[in-house]
């Protein structure tokens, strides 16, 4: 029997700058998701990519003095560009999409032809306020502040002969499609029914005359497609959809698209929408995840508060730059990130309850055993409390993953590494190792430990895909690093061995770091 699939994007990112911490974090989600799916035994797709077109760009390459593609290709594939970032971060995507590939292109014609001939887009003229940078149309009543509701930038009034989409015909069912719980967090939602769709849907201008560096509308030159009907589309194109690059239809609908909170409105208003317009399923579920924040502000370049991913994971690993992402922020909700928490966060959990659990049991299986246990056993006080959690534990973080709650999920696995170094403390090997009566029993505790770090391991395969390979060549778990596996306490050989291995999370010095992080 063939596996089932599973479908889940990024969205595709701006390369008109360097990527930040912020985007990383969502891609590291995304990546988290899709290993875990793979776990699971899914067919996963899992694609990310780069949204190439439009004004901005157009404009920042101008600045640069070279062409557009020229600026865009130097983001994302040259040296340390997008491709690489990913390539760090150890993002496992299966396709990678620039929406400049010809394959896209051909199909975002197809796309934008097949709309205008069935009457979902027309053409007309469109008088309103502009946002430059967000490349967004907005009514006055949108505005904040009389500047543009994402970023805070002055608007400008702009007319120009355009093509329209129909969204105002969509505002009865999309309310339907969005009280169904197809967007989540629920907070989204009342987000989008109350500013958006109660006020009225108005027609969304779906192409421009005023730059060119865009998908051309082939029937109509002069104009270029919207550069979000350009890249909501991606999602589909990447299967193969209205082009021949790609064979891979059966992927769609999408499982999930993780977008950040601000471009929830394009995902769960104008791309549902269009996909009604065509016929086309949609994607079965859309989830807004929070920003990343410093002292509460969105980071941003000209306000000089971007942190850079490709500093911190070389400088404490990969493993626990994503860890701490996951761990530290719930997904649905803003987090304010700072140098202290990641460092704190790494010492607390991964060096001194996680690492410490690790050296520590090898350690200890080595000095009293020479490296591999004795098949004897006997059961002892606290035993039954660690085997509990542990068997327990693959079931609780089935149910949070599913939710995307990553952080709860990372929450119960290190419930479950403090327990086993309580149980440490309890059982106190070192007594028992004296006496030589109790070699049984010794035996059993070590092999309890073993096989509590192999549960938790697994578990956190998609978090920390390095480090468990780590852990399981240190604790000789062999094959036995499945998902199934996983569920049953006890599949560990007897006579397990184990190899010392070099320490999996060196201990940082905060306040030597936080001085040293402030000069680079
Ligand atoms: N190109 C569009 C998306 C098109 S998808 C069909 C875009 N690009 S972006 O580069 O500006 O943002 C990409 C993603 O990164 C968004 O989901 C955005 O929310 C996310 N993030 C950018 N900064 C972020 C933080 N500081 N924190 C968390 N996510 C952030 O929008």
């Amino acid at each position: 029997m063939s596996k089932p699939t599973y479908y889940i994007t990024t969205p595709i990112y701006y390369p008109s700058d360097k990527l930040h911490i912020g985007h990383t974090y969502c891609s590291v989600a995304t990546d988290a998701m899709a290993r875990y799916k793979r776990m699971r035994g899914f067919d996963v797709m899992f694609l990310t990519g780069t949204d190439e077109h439009g004004m901005k760009i157009e404009e920042k390459a101008k600045d640069a003095g070279v062409s557009p593609q020229e600026f865009v290709d130097n983001i994302v594939i040259g040296a340390n560009g997008i491709v690489d970032l990913w390539k760090l971060m150890n993002i496992s995507n299966d396709r990678f999409i620039r929406t400049t590939d010809d394959y896209h292109v051909a199909a975002i014609q197809r796309i934008f032809k097949a709309l205008y001939e069935k009457g979902a887009i027309y053409k007309g003229t469109y008088k309103g306020l502009y946002c430059t940078p967000c490349e967004s149309f907005w009514t006055e009543t949108q505005l904040v502040d009389g500047k543009c509701p994402d970023c805070g930038r002055e608007v400008h009034y702009a007319e120009e002969e355009a093509y329209f989409f129909k969204l105002s015909a969509y505002g009865e069912r999309l309310t339907e499609l969005l009280e169904t719980g197809w967007l989540e967090p629920r907070t989204r939602v009342n987000e989008m029914i109350n500013n958006f769709i109660k006020p009225g849907l108005e027609d969304l201008c779906v192409s421009r005359t005023t730059f060119t560096w865009g998908v051309p509308v082939d029937f109509d030159p002069g104009h270029v497609v919207y550069v979000w009907v350009d890249a909501l589309f991606n999602y589909m194109t990447a299967l193969g959809f209205e082009n021949d690059r790609y064979d891979d239809m059966r992927f769609w609908p999408a499982d999930v698209h993780f977008v950040g909170k601000e471009i929830v409105r394009f995902h769960s208003i104008i791309w549902p929408a269009m996909l009604m317009a065509l016929d086309l399923p949609l994607p079965k579920k859309v989830f807004g995840h929070g920003w990343l924040v410093i002292d509460g502000k969105k980071m941003s370049k000209s306000i000089g508060n971007v942190v850079d991913p490709t500093k911190l994971a070389p400088r404490y690993g990969t493993d626990a730059l994503r860890y701490f992402l996951l761990r530290e922020f719930p997904f649905g909700q803003d987090g304010d990130f700072t140098n202290e928490l990641l460092i704190t966060r790494i010492n607390s959990d991964l060096a001194n309850d996680l690492g410490n659990l690790v050296s520590r049991t090898v350690a200890m299986v080595d000095k009293y055993f020479g490296g591999t246990l004795p098949v004897e056993r006997e059961s002892g006080e606290f035993d039954a409390d660690i085997i509990g959690i542990a068997s327990a534990l693959p079931g609780v973080y089935e149910g949070h993953m599913e939710k995307f709650g990553f952080q709860n999920a990372l929450v119960e696995i290190f419930k479950l590494t403090s327990r086993a170094n309580k149980y440490i403390d309890e059982t106190a090997p070192w007594t028992l190792a004296k006496d030589e009566g109790k070699r049984a029993r010794l035996a059993t505790v070590l092999y309890n430990l073993l096989e509590a770090v192999r549960i938790a391991a697994v578990l956190l395969t998609p978090f920390m895909p390095e480090s468990v390979e780590k852990i399981f060549a240190q604790i000789g778990a062999g094959e036995l690093v499945t998902w199934e596996s996983a569920q049953e306490f006890g599949a560990l050989t007897p006579d397990a061995t184990v190899r010392k291995g070099d320490t999996l999370f060196p201990r940082i010095d905060i306040a030597k770091e936080l001085e040293e992080l402030g000069k680079i």
